[in-house]
């Protein structure tokens, strides 16, 4: 990974914040309850709006991105612990967590079928899910355009696929989802769904 991607990420990011990430990080963080996990926390810009949750753990593998993220974790209103793993192999028992949240990852993590099972394994049977993420668009155009862009976007953007089909992913395993809000003609879903294993 660059050094320079977890620099920038703040300041890049800001102009989306303001104009609607905030909003919709805001209303999915503060659904989670109990013990919460989530996935790839980046510079923590979701921990200031953790309320009801009781502890969170949070996995981030990038130091530069975790370090940043202190200063958030100190300002928070619940207990934030940071671990450095990744999402595939998660450092957690079975049954373990009410709720997951992952914003803005499924699109960087190299094997998401393996982070969804590792996410069911360790989420209660009907744990909630929070996931706030770019996508293939359905639009035919606009959908090939993500996939020409992708092989350059991935070296620029430290690992990201533009065209990844998350929600299509999520169908594809074994959760109930409840909720689908699209963003910017279907670019940006936030999705609420619940774990069904038993
Ligand atoms: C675009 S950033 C999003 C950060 C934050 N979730 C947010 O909403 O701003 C993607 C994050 O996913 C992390 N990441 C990459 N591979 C991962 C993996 N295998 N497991 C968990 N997190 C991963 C990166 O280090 C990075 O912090």
């Amino acid at each position: 990974m660059g050094k320079w991607f977890p620099r920038i990420y703040d300041i890049a990011m800001t102009p989306f914040e303001q104009a609607t990430f905030k909003k919709v990080r805001k209303t999915l963080v503060n659904e989670a309850t109990g013990r919460v996990l989530e996935i790839g926390s980046g510079t923590g810009v979701n921990f200031p709006h953790y309320k009801k949750a009781t502890r969170v753990d949070a996995i981030e593998p990038n130091p530069l991105m975790r370090k940043q993220s202190l200063k958030r974790i100190k300002q928070s209103r619940v207990r934030i612990q940071t671990y450095s793993v990744q999402a595939e192999k998660l450092p957690f028992d079975d049954n373990t967590f009410d709720s997951v949240v992952a914003t803005l990852v499924f699109c960087t993590i190299p094997d998401p079928v393996q982070a969804i099972k590792e996410i069911q394994r360790v989420s209660k049977p009907e744990a909630s899910l929070f996931l706030f993420e770019h996508v293939r668009m359905d639009h035919p155009l606009l959908g090939r355009m993500q996939d020409g862009l992708t092989p350059i976007w991935l070296r620029m953007c430290d690992g990201c696929h533009l065209n990844r089909d998350t929600l299509g992913l999520l169908k594809s395993m074994n959760v109930s989802i409840s909720r689908v809000d699209s963003l910017y003609r279907g670019l940006f879903l936030a999705i609420e769904c619940s774990n069904n294993t038993q």
